[in-house]
């Protein structure tokens, strides 16, 4: 395993030397490179949505709440452990981040209320992170219900047709 890093950090090294070698200018801030160029925007929409999103989103949902089923009877979903809970803070950290990823050039919709969403979610996420660090049962379901009215408002505003996810 040891070996193994090693041996990734030695070929990172590699193609950092040669990247550098073969520019001839040093990169300054006010580059013309595109921002095709800085960033890795190879997802599609869809695809971020569904293998990246989603799955973060969801696992903060199974997190918070209860469920009264039938069969099953009356159960809550909030963590029970502390590792439970800063899995839970974890989860919420890469929501912060996604929504960064969300506002990135080359792949946000516009300048305008796509960044204002985008932006609602790192927020959402920041909520999440700080009730999961006080093991607030309360405050973390609400970050999560204000995260799902922010996918909705996007929803809404960019792609009508996606709908709820969930009704
Ligand atoms: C800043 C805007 C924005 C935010 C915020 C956002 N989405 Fe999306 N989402 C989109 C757009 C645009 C699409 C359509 C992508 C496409 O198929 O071209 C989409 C599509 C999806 C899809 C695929 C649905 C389908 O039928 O194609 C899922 C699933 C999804 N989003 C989940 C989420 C979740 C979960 C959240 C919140 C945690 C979220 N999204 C927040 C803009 C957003």
């Amino acid at each position: 395993m040891a070996l193994r890093y090693t041996s990734t950090l030695l070929i990172s090294s590699a193609l950092l030397l040669t990247a550098c070698g073969e520019s001839s200018q040093p990169t300054t801030a006010d580059s013309t490179a595109s921002d095709a160029d800085r960033y890795v925007t190879t997802l599609s929409m869809h695809d971020l949505m569904e293998d990246v999103l989603e799955p973060v989103a969801d696992s903060l949902w199974r997190s918070a709440g209860w469920i009264d089923d039938v069969e099953e009877g009356y159960y809550e979903l909030y963590p029970t452990t502390d590792e439970g809970w800063e899995h839970v803070r974890q989860q919420a950290g890469l929501i912060v981040e996604l929504g960064n990823s969300l506002a990135l050039p080359g792949r946000r919709e516009d300048d305008d209320a796509w960044l204002t969403y985008s932006r609602a979610m790192s927020e959402v996420g920041l909520q999440a992170m700080e009730a999961a660090q006080r093991q607030h049962e309360e405050d973390i379901f609400q970050a999560g219900a204000r995260l799902y009215s922010v996918c909705n408002a996007c929803h809404l505003a960019y792609n009508p047709e996606i709908g709820r996810f969930f009704d």
